[in-house]
């Protein structure tokens, strides 16, 4: 396991990929369509795509700047390398793409993109307004470039480009988008959310939600989306009552190592209440032998779906005419 999205993004959920899988596994959904109707960096969903786990990814994200990024790694993936290339990591290129954040309504897409990877990658955290690392004065511990290496970061993005055709990219409300995309893709499908959190929300991201907003989705996962689901929130009272009547579990991570017990009870995870989940496997011994076993075989060789999987054209016939681009 580890991070091949190139977007830093406070609280990544690549580290769940084992988690995400074993329910995958368990519910007869490998190979399934998977959709983010809050990507970010999208850490997990690559993750997911990149080992066969999941057949498609759809993602989705409101802020133009995360849009921008991503249909400019899939869709102008050359001109996009060529930029990282020729960009040098100083802080007179640093002012020039703020400029560019701070007018992102005005910015061309391909600008935007580039702004939004470069800040993502020299600024601390991975926060878009956040200053840059080391202070405009250089005189941090940490230098602009500490996140910034060139080739690691290229080539993350060649190998996702790689798979474009399976990568699905929309800029929707992610209301809206679970509505009528979400609900549109194929029956064996699975969707993640992971919206800004309840209490540090509007610190982090540029999409802060308020308190009715998050009840709104609340409402719309549990009343009117029809696909399985999983939503990862910070462990608060106020979301416990928003989801009160959905399936939790509290600890999906797994880690053997620090970070799990830093993360303990910091997050709460809801679940569709048709999605079995390891608790309930563990009283049926048999069955939970043989799944332990396909999840063990699969971590060793991750299973050939490109045979499984339909043309790209097919993809495209079925996914296009409901608001995405297919690339
Ligand atoms: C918690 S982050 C997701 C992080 C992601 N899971 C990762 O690992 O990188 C929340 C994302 O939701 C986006 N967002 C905020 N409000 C939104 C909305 N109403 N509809 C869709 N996306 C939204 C933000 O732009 C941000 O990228």
């Amino acid at each position: 396991m580890y991070a091949v999205s190139p977007l830093r993004y406070p609280g990544a959920k690549w580290r769940l990929e084992k988690f995400i899988h074993s329910i995958l596994l368990r519910n007869n959904l490998e190979g399934c369509h998977y959709a983010e109707p809050f990507a970010g960096g999208a850490s997990l969903a690559i993750s997911l795509l990149l080992r066969n786990f999941v057949s498609d990814i759809h993602l989705n994200d409101l802020d133009r700047s995360i849009f921008s990024f991503w249909k400019c790694v899939l869709s102008n993936t050359e001109e996009f390398i060529e930029k990282i290339e020729c960009t040098p990591v100083t802080i007179d290129s640093w002012l020039q793409q703020k400029e560019i954040q701070n007018n992102k309504e005005t910015a061309t897409e391909a600008e935007l993109g580039f702004s939004t990877f470069f800040l993502n990658r020299t600024n601390r955290s991975g926060i878009l307004t956040a200053g840059v690392i080391g202070g405009k004065n250089q005189n941090g511990k940490w230098k602009i470039d500490a996140r910034y290496n060139k080739k690691n970061l290229i080539q993350r993005i060649i190998t996702i480009s790689k798979e474009k055709n399976r990568v699905h990219l929309y800029q929707k409300d992610a209301i809206d988008f679970i509505l009528t995309d979400g609900n549109q893709l194929p029956s064996k499908s699975f969707i993640y959310l992971d919206p800004p959190y309840y209490v540090k929300g509007q610190d982090l991201y540029l999409n802060a939600y308020q308190h009715s907003d998050h009840l709104q989705l609340a409402n719309a996962v549990l009343k009117d989306l029809n696909r399985p689901w999983m939503v990862s929130y910070d462990n608060v009272s106020e979301i416990r009552d928003l989801f009160a009547e959905a399936k939790t579990t509290e600890e999906p991570y797994q880690l053997p190592y620090s970070a799990s017990l830093e993360r303990k009870g910091k997050e709460i995870f809801f679940l569709s209440p048709k999605l079995i989940t390891e608790k309930e496997l563990i009283h049926t011994s048999t069955r939970n032998k043989r799944v332990l076993d396909q999840e063990r075989k699969a971590a060793q060789t991750p299973p050939d779906l490109v045979k499984k999987r339909p043309a790209p054209h097919q993809i495209q016939a079925r996914t296009l005419g409901n608001g995405a681009d297919t690339w």
